[in-house]
Order: C-alpha cells, then sequence, then structure tokens
C-alpha cells in the first residue's frame, strides 16, 4: 500500500452513503488524488449538499451530474416503465467529457461503479417496471459509464510505467453484493429476497468478468467488491456495519488490488468470493 499513489478518480453515486465516504476517505489520504471526480444524479439539489461543502473546502473534488443507465426508448416512455429522472446516457457522455478537459492530457486511474438501488421485491411482488428500472441503474449504468470513461483509463494505463496491474495505474471497481453471488444464495436467500436487486447484482458480477476479458490486454484492472450489510439508506439502520467500518475496509481492499483479484469478487474484509 505504500506505493499507492492514485492520482484521479471517479465515483458514481458520491452524494451519500458509501459512495460519500469513499469520496472523504480519497480526500483525507496522505497522498491524496490530484482530482476525485464525484458524481451524482442532482448536484443542485438537498442531497447533494454534504458533498457541495466538500467540494467548496477541498478544490481537488470535482463535481459532476450523471446519472446512471439510459435514456428510455420512446415505447418505454410510452409504457412508463423507465423514469427520464432515472435514465441518462446522455449525462454519462457530457461527464466523461468535462472529465477530459479536467484531466488536461493525463487519464483516469480509477473509476468506482457505485451507484445503485434496492428496492424491495419477492418471487410474488416482482414487477417488469421493477426488474427493468433496478436492471438499468445496477448493470446498464456500469456498463455505460465504463464504456464513456474507458478511453481515459485506456490513458492512463498506456501512460503508466508501473509493471502490472493496480489502481494507481488504471482500474474498474464495480460495488456489487455477495447478494449477487449465485453460490451463495442458499445461504442469503430466506433473509433478504430482494429478487430485482439479486438479479441486477449477479449480472453486475458477469459483467465484471466480462469486461476483465475485455480490458485485460489494455492493462485495466477489473473487480467487484461487496462492502458488507452496511448502515446506509439502502443498507437500513438495522446493517451490521457502519459506513465508516465498510469503506475503511474497502480503502484497504481498493489500495492492494493486483493482478490476482483481476476478474475477482472480493469482500469489504479482502476476502474472494464465489460467483
Ligand atoms: N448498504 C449496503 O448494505 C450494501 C451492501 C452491498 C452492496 N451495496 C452497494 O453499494 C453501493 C452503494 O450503496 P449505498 O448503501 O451507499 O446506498 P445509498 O446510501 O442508498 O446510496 C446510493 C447512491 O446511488 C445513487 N443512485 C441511485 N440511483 C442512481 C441513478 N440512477 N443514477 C445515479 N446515481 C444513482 C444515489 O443517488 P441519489 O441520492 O440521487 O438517490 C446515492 O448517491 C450500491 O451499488 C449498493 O448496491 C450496499
Amino acid at each position: 500500500m505504500a506505493g499507492f499513489h492514485v492520482r484521479s478518480v471517479l465515483v458514481t453515486g458520491s452524494n451519500r452513503g458509501i459512495g460519500l465516504e469513499l469520496i472523504k476517505r480519497f480526500i483525507g489520504k496522505p497522498n491524496p488524488p490530484e482530482v476525485i471526480f464525484a458524481t451524482c444524479r442532482d448536484p443542485e439539489g438537498v442531497r447533494a449538499q454534504e458533498l457541495k461543502n466538500l467540494a467548496s473546502k477541498h478544490p481537488n473534488v470535482v463535481i459532476l451530474q450523471l446519472v446512471s443507465g439510459m435514456e428510455p426508448t420512446r415505447a418505454y416512455k410510452q409504457s412508463r416503465i423507465l423514469s427520464p429522472e432515472t435514465t441518462d446516457s446522455a449525462s454519462i457522455k457530457a461527464a466523461a467529457i468535462k472529465a477530459e478537459a479536467h484531466l488536461g492530457g493525463t487519464g483516469l486511474n480509477l473509476l468506482i461503479n457505485n451507484a445503485g438501488v434496492m428496492p424491495p421485491s419477492t418471487l410474488e411482488s416482482a414487477t417488469p417496471e421493477d426488474m427493468l428500472s433496478v436492471y438499468n441503474t445496477n448493470v446498464v449504468g456500469p456498463l455505460l459509464v465504463t464504456q464513456a470513461f474507458l478511453p481515459l483509463l485506456k490513458k492512463a494505463a498506456q501512460g503508466s510505467n508501473q509493471k502490472g496491474m493496480s489502481c494507481s495505474k488504471a482500474a474498474i471497481v464495480n460495488i456489487s453484493t455477495v447478494l449477487g453471488s449465485i453460490e451463495k444464495t442458499p445461504e442469503t436467500f430466506s433473509f433478504m429476497p430482494v429478487v430485482s436487486y439479486r438479479c441486477s447484482k449477479a449480472a453486475l458480477n458477469m459483467l465484471t468478468k466480462c469486461q476483465s476479458m475485455g480490458y485485460k490486454q489494455d492493462g485495466i484492472l477489473c473487480s467487484a467488491l461487496h462492502p458488507g450489510w452496511v448502515k446506509t439508506e439502502l443498507g437500513s439502520a438495522q446493517a451490521d456495519l457502519t459506513v465508516d467500518e465498510s469503506v475503511s475496509g474497502l480503502i484497504k481492499v481498493i489500495c492492494e488490488l493486483s493482478e490476482k483479484h483481476h476478474g475477482v469478487l472480493m469482500s469489504w474484509e479482502g476476502n474472494t468470493l464465489p460467483w
């Protein structure tokens, strides 16, 4: 970890919960990134106030508006399956253009796809709207964000003189969950069914594996991380871990990621989890 130096990082869904704490931890590092892109859906909204306060004190924090997902097609709009305010690939492209301008010719070292949703959903209650909108945010979002920022990640990898893979060079970290692990489902299902969420995170795990195959030759490390069960709006007040405990673990794991973690699902404690 001593040699860890991420020059630039981007975290999606960073106005609250795990994303906001990740931003705070990057700011507080002894060798903080020179540029910390903190993305959120509504930078002018009340829910972004804490992030805005941080950015006003730390010039290396750059807030970008980004909605994780795709814009609804006409058919979807007509059927009102996807709501425009939760889906917007144009905002992703616009954020990538702004980030590129801000980086001034250098690449992006670390992309953390953190934004996610977990509405209640059982085998009985799951609806097409629920399944599609959760998939859109939790899977299509990370896919589109990665596509948009890939040229900057490649630039970082090409510009690095480091051997091997690491977050200091170029990396994609998808914040997933053990609830997306098919092998672990018998142990976790009765405790938390959340069917639409589980299916979307299993798909995010597959996306991570596909990205690890596709971007290996570019030297871009791709991993999925499970943050534990965390006391956030998504995780609820009954969760096991404080945000502080979870993100301390996540940061340690992120700092230590290397080739052996490429295409792997890891827990916040650094253990490998089965897909
Ligand atoms: N908490 C847990 O126990 C737990 C466990 C396992 C995995 N995770 C994963 O950890 C990640 C962060 O979760 P969290 O617990 O920090 O949740 P959270 O406190 O509810 O925060 C979710 C973040 O995602 C953003 N977001 C939601 N939908 C979005 C969209 N369509 N576009 C852009 N941003 C969007 C939210 O923005 P708004 O403020 O605009 O809504 C918010 O910033 C998620 O991927 C989640 O699946 C959490």
